[in-house]
């Protein structure tokens, strides 16, 4: 389980330089894709490695790939994600600072394979310090003849941009990111068409997150048979977690799929446990967006089995009992954790960032926001607690955009699994009142009731 893939050589002094990375193998699969294959071939082998979006949906790459229009005769374009916005993730521009051309490898071989001659590679305002790394690193890519035309004497073109966003959450979802670039507000398009068939300028394009992309070299010296056979089943490959909370060994880690839960979250290799002995409450093991999932239930599935890390065992017995891989950022909760605190700080986010052009998230998101500020000053009603499940069940699946379920989601899954903790504020406003951070744990020997 000590595969590295996306941060081989991460430790090697002065990697983010060109010179340095290239001594230590880098660049190798560019003279492979553009001199010895098709760009189908590539295509190819990215479908045979398994290898699935890493930005939260898990969506085959390969496939992605192929659903590029080829027949419009307009110009291809791909593009890289970089925003990194989702509260608990930030793999990527961890990934972006420590060696960044890992990322700028990587594109030049999808940009290949998908006939694109421009890329950008679209990254969040705030990342002042990793737009400055990517930049220079463009500059010495381009210098080195592996940017710009006939790249190592193939004959092949590529111009590489960073793009920098304006620090708003919903310019990572990738219609809103392609609205950005274009120089618009970030508002989510309707879909269809994808971008694959209109997505930049109207243009085909491919989206991927900066992840994904890293994987590419990878798969390109290696091919989609040797990467396939890491990983379980059809989560093959690797994954970068950003691991958060409280536990002893904050930080990124590259994990081999497949990984149990149990095992990242008490090994030194990884967390190092809970923090100060603790016990753990809970884990969001993909970033904010995804159900919360208390601690008997990441560490086994309802069934018993040990839950892995990997996108299928993640989300085995649905939103009941599971959760999802999401963007990997895992963030744990000890036993004095507040449940209801947390889930009201997710919904001013959701609200703050939703764009407003549907209804059910512009408006559903302010009314969580001000119910759960209710619930959590202990001002409160016991019909609070069903009139926030109803709400966020009338925003999923009737937005534009994902960003509605993802504002959805932390709410139903908090009181599914902590109804008795929203209970416990609304039965105990004054002690609500009167503790302000840390734990109510110590009061919840008063039993909570559920009804009105
Ligand atoms: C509100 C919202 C924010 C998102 N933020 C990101 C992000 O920061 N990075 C990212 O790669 N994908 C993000 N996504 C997912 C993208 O829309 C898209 O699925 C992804 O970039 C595709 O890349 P992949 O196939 O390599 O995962 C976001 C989606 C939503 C709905
Ligand atoms: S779901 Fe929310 S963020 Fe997405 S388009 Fe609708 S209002 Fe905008």
């Amino acid at each position: 389980m000590e595969r590295k893939i996306i941060l081989e050589n991460i430790e090697v002094e002065g990697i983010r330089s060109l010179e340095v990375y290239r001594k230590n193998g880098g660049y190798k699969s560019i003279e492979k894709a553009l001199k010895t294959m098709t760009p189908d071939e590539v295509v190819n082998e990215v479908k045979t490695s398994g290898l699935r979006g890493r930005g939260g949906a898990g969506f085959p790459t390969g496939m992605k790939w192929s659903f590029i229009d080829k027949k419009s005769g307009n110009p291809r374009y791909l593009v890289c994600n970089g925003d990194e916005s989702e509260p608990g993730t930030f793999k990527d521009r961890y990934l972006l600072m420590n060696i960044p051309h890992r990322l700028v490898e990587g594109m030049i071989c999808s940009a290949y394979a998908l006939g694109a001659n421009t890329a950008y590679i679209y990254v969040r305002g705030e990342f002042k310090q990793v737009i400055g790394i990517l930049n220079e690193a463009i500059k010495e890519s381009y210098k080195a003849g592996l940017l710009g035309e006939n790249i190592l004497g193939s004959g092949y073109d590529l111009d590489l941009y960073v793009h920098t966003g304006a620090g708003a959450y919903i310019c990572g979802e990738e219609t809103a990111l392609l609205e950005s670039l274009e120089g618009k507000r970030g508002n989510p398009r309707l879909k269809p068409p994808f971008p694959a068939i209109k997505g930049l300028y109207g243009c085909p394009t491919v989206v991927n997150n900066v992840e994904t992309l890293a994987n590419i070299g990878w798969i390109v010296n290696n091919g989609g048979e040797e990467y396939a056979k890491i990983g379980i089943g059809r989560s093959t490959g690797t994954k970068l977690i950003s691991a958060c909370g409280n536990i002893n060994n904050p930080g990124v880690y590259e994990i081999e799929m497949g990984l149990p839960v149990e095992e990242f979250i008490y090994s030194d290799k990884y967390c190092g446990g809970v923090k100060g002995g603790k016990e753990l409450k809970a884990v969001i093991p993909g970033g904010s967006s995804v159900p919360i999932l208390p601690k008997e239930l990441i560490l086994k599935t309802a069934g018993g089995e040990p839950r892995l890390m990997t996108y299928e065992s993640l989300s085995e017995g649905g939103f009941i009992t599971g959760s999802m891989l999401g963007s990997g950022g895992f963030i744990v909760y000890d036993e004095d954790a507040c449940i209801v605190r947390n889930t009201y700080n997710f919904s001013r986010f959701y609200h703050h960032e939703s764009c407003g052009q549907c209804s059910p998230c512009r408006e559903g998101t302010s009314w969580m926001e001000s119910v759960l500020h209710r619930i959590e000053n202990g001002e409160g009603k016991m019909k609070d607690i069903d009139l926030l499940v109803s709400i966020a069940s009338k925003i999923e699946g009737n937005t534009i955009c994902p960003l509605g379920d993802a504002a959805s989601w932390p709410v139903a899954a908090a009181i599914r699994h902590f109804r008795h903790e929203f209970e416990f504020h609304v039965l105990h406003p004054e002690i609500v009142k009167n503790v302000k951070h840390g734990s109510l744990e110590k009061y919840m020997e008063v039993p909570a009731v559920t009804g009105e």
